[in-house]
């Protein structure tokens, strides 16, 4: 063995061996090959280790798009948090600066628990519903015209600096009565719903009489949001343009962007009254949570509330820009849940239907991308969110009668219908319709009025099956 050890070495080192360098790398490549096999092998049982767990049935609105690079997910991450952190007044711990001097709740996700929409409570001040309110005339940019006390939206609440309890009171305290009344559907069944009426106590800023709008919000989802904003304004015209032959009326509401200085697009909120995800953030910030961005900098205090205007800001401002950027892109970027039981007998049969009575018209089952360079996984995709992020008359039993910018005082927007069969298990609300009156799908579809009103009879129309297998449709998006 050593003889033949000795023999090779020697035949490797004569000079007459020209072939050295191969015969070393030979080696290398050898030993290179070997590791690499092993790393992988290694690799793949992580992989298969680390397969995703199965989501947690309240995370389902809170997961990312798949494909994400590891410096994305990282701001998704941070996104997340910012969009839970809760805020307070300086200087007590437990969150940031900023909270006040008047808000509706303390952090994003008080409202949207587990990024869902929001549940309608009996007989307490509304939390996870807002009231927008406004007097005649238009606001600066062509939108709602603010009350001069009150501002757009009444805040419930008001901070005391440095008190433990400090919890005041805000502008005014709102509540929600809930009036019954039934509907009979063609096969003979009685179905209850209710409708709100508005109740407001304590204006602390002078009445708020009938000559005053008002509009009641429940929270809406906020998943998919990226799809919604990369639809290009062409393809909505030409989906509008494609109704006018079907006898509806989508019209796009064309809204004031506070950053780009201009008119454009209105896409997000129940009337379409935003124009992007980085604005409505903003928007929430101030008006419901009390905290001032480089967007808006003035604390929200109309003029008379002069304890107000005399408190300090938390911070200036008080939202940090690249906060709003993290969340701004975890708005972006968090994925639609998958349909389900697309498979079902029951929802076959329900999407026909779903197509015989015209929903389809307005929830429009799919939508396309275009360009969208905050997020360039998602662009130019079809996906389908079951909307046209249009406006429509939806006729007087959904009026609140307070136009913003185009939608007038008759007009949503289409809500997308996907996930929404998933909303009680993310955090119990099956509460529908731009005031959360709908406490089931059947109850919402019952309320179409206007250009959907056609649809809503046919449904009224069907038998108890067929209203079952539209209604399990629906829940499989
Ligand atoms: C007081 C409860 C409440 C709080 C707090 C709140 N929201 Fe909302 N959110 C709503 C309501 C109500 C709407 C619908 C508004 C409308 O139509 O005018 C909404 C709409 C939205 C939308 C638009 C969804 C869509 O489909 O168009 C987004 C995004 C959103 N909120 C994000 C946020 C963020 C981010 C925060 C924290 C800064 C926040 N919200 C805080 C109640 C709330
Ligand atoms: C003319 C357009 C149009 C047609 C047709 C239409 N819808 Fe709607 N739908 C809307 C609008 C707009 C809203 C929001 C109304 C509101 O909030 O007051 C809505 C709300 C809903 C909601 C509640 C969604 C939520 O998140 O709160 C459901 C469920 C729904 N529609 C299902 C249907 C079904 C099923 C049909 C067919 C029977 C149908 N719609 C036909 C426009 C339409």
């Amino acid at each position: 063995m050593q003889g033949l050890a000795g023999f090779l070495l020697k035949v490797y080192m004569h000079p007459l061996f020209q072939c050295r360098q191969w015969v070393l790398s030979a080696i290398a490549c050898g030993v290179l090959i070997v590791l690499g096999a092993f790393l992988l092998s290694d690799a793949q049982a992580q992989i298969s280790r680390s397969k995703p767990k199965p989501v947690a049935p309240q995370d389902a609105y809170l997961q990312p798009i798949a494909g994400l690079s590891y410096s994305q997910l990282r701001l998704f991450r941070e996104g997340e948090k910012e969009f839970k952190v809760p805020w307070v007044v300086f200087p007590l711990l437990g969150g940031h600066w900023g909270l006040g001097p008047t808000f509706i709740a303390d952090a994003c996700s008080t409202c949207h628990i587990n990024g869902g929409r929001g549940i309608t409570i009996d007989d307490t001040i509304i939390v996870q519903q807002l009231l927008r309110l406004s007097v005649p005339g238009k606001g600066p940019q062509g939108g709602p015209n603010p009350h001069p006390n009150y501002g757009d939206q009444i805040q419930v609440f008001g901070v005391n600096v440095g008190l433990k309890e400090n919890l005041k009171p805000g502008e005014a305290e709102v509540y929600v009565d809930w009036q019954a009344l039934q509907v009979e559907l063609a096969d003979g069944e009685m179905v209850p719903m209710r409708k709100p009426i508005i109740r407001i106590e304590n204006p602390n800023f002078g009445p708020i009489d009938e000559t005053v709008m008002t509009s009641l919000r429940n929270t809406q989802v906020v998943f998919g949001m990226g799809f919604l904003e990369a639809v290009p304004e062409a393809i909505l015209m030409r989906v509008a343009e494609d109704q006018k032959k079907q006898g509806l009326n989508g019209r796009l509401n064309r809204v004031y962007d506070d950053t780009l200085k201009k008119t454009v697009v209105g896409r997000f909120g129940w009337k379409a009254n935003q124009p992007s995800i980085r604005q409505q953030i903003a928007v929430a910030f101030i008006g419901d949570i009390g905290v001032n961005s480089s967007l808006y900098p003035d604390e929200n205090c109309p003029k008379v509330q002069t304890i107000c205007r005399a408190m300090a800001p938390g911070n200036q401002p008080e939202l940090l820009d690249y906060n709003l950027e993290q969340m701004t892109f975890w708005h972006a970027a968090l994925a639609p849940p998958p349909a389900r039981n697309a498979e079902a007998e029951e929802v076959i049969l329900g999407e026909r239907l779903f197509e015989q009575a015209k929903c389809s018209g307005c929830h429009l089952p799919e939508l396309t991308t275009g360009d969208y360079p905050l997020l360039p996984q998602i662009e130019h995709q079809t996906f389908r969110a079951y909307t046209d992020l249009l406006l429509h008359d939806m006729g007087e039993d959904l009026a609140d009668g307070r136009a913003d910018f185009l939608a007038g005082p008759r007009d949503w927007r289409t809500p997308p219908l996907w996930g929404i069969g998933l909303s009680a298990q993310v955090n119990g609300s099956t509460n529908f319709l731009h005031d959360g009156r709908a406490r089931n799908i059947q109850e919402a579809i019952l309320w179409h009025g206007g250009e959907a009103k056609a649809s809503r009879d046919l449904f009224a129309d069907m038998s108890k099956d067929e209203r079952n297998a539209l209604i399990a449709f629906v829940n499989s998006l």
